[in-house]
């Protein structure tokens, strides 16, 4: 048992492997009391704010119907609604909500500023999503994980496609404090950088977990439990890498050749949003610039096709309502005296 109140979450570098377990272990009875009806506001008199400077429709609204669900005020301030970062900094920001709210939510660009956040505030401050970490998503995959194969410990986890954005890094220091066994599936030139990689290896060797990366699609899914991708572009990305980035990491599209070589009990996730519809209006611009190019392009597939996201073996949706339930779990623990 331990108490995680006025703790932030930057990073899971933050956290230990119990911590981390006690976590996603509070937001599976959460989601069970929730199923049953039974009412947890429990923070009742606490107001929160999220501000966002990317876009959001998971991250937001799990922590909004989280925020309610605890009894709490909640205030959405989106990328165009405050003055941070315009005529105020990240420092007076900080200061001003921090004497207003009793936790801040931070999305946006650098993990610096959520950083800041955190040191002058005087709340608990929650990341996310920055470029280099997702942090809550994480806790909602393993939760997903925990569900479908019972524990994570020894789970054998293949990465598809950009292993150095937010979500290769995060996931990387998920697998490496549950024990886990991470396979990054990537050209070489996207994989995560070589500093936090050393810092996850020594993590790994205390918790049995083990790091892999290679450049061979049929290598890194052989025998996985868990085959996992996200977009080939991240928010914030300029439009200049696109082109580039769909042609090296069209070898590691997730199809359903790549779903056959995994274990016949595999799961797939994505953290969402998917392309593997044309009506985006990322998609209608990539097809429009690059539809010449790939057949998948212009059926509006990259990172995975529309039969493995629709097969039995997706969880994604079960995936994405498990951020509720985590998030709910994260700042119930560092707002209140519950030990976890
Ligand atoms: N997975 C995730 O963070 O989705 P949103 O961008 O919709 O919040
Ligand atoms: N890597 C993606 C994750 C979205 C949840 C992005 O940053 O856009």
């Amino acid at each position: 048992m331990m108490n995680l109140k006025g703790r932030h979450l930057l990073t899971l570098l933050d956290f230990t492997t119990e911590e981390i377990q006690n976590l996603i272990d509070l937001a599976q009875r959460l989601k069970h009391e929730k199923k049953e009806g039974i009412s947890h506001k429990h923070l009742t008199d606490k107001n929160i704010v999220l501000l966002f400077q990317k876009d959001s429709t998971r991250t937001r609204c799990a922590f909004e119907v989280a925020g309610f669900d605890l009894g709490m005020g909640v205030t959405y301030i989106g990328p165009t609604g405050s003055q941070m970062g315009k005529k105020e900094s990240v420092k007076d920001t900080a200061r001003v909500l921090g004497h207003m709210y009793d936790g801040i939510e931070f999305r946006g660009y650098l993990q610096n500023d959520v950083e800041t956040l955190a040191e002058y505030s005087g709340v608990p401050v929650w990341n996310g999503l920055t470029d280099q970490y997702h942090p809550t998503q994480i806790l909602a995959d393993f939760l997903t994980i925990q569900e479908k194969f019972g524990a994570l410990k020894d789970i054998k986890f293949s990465y598809f496609g950009d292993a150095r954005n937010n979500m290769g890094n995060s996931l990387m220091i998920g697998c490496a404090k549950m024990g886990m066994h991470f396979t990054a599936v990537a050209p070489k030139a996207l994989w995560p950088n070589q500093e936090l990689i050393d810092i996850c290896q020594t993590i790994a060797k205390e918790t049995g977990a083990t790091l892999q990366f290679t450049e061979d699609a049929m290598k890194g899914s052989k025998d996985a439990d868990v085959i996992y991708t996200d977009v080939w572009v991240s928010m914030g990305e300029p439009k200049d890498v696109w082109y580039a980035r769909i042609q090296d990491l069209h070898p590691y599209q997730v199809n359903s050749k790549v779903m056959s070589n995994a274990k016949a009990e595999a799961i797939f996730m994505h953290c969402l949003p998917a392309f593997h519809g044309i009506d985006t209006e990322m998609g209608a611009q990539i097809a429009h610039d690059f539809g010449q190019m790939f057949e998948a392009v212009k059926r509006g597939e990259l990172e995975v096709t529309d039969a493995v996201l629709e097969s039995p073996q997706s969880v994604v949706f079960e995936e994405a309502e498990n951020r509720l339930h985590t998030i709910k779990a994260v700042m119930l623990a560092t707002l209140s005296d519950l030990y976890v």
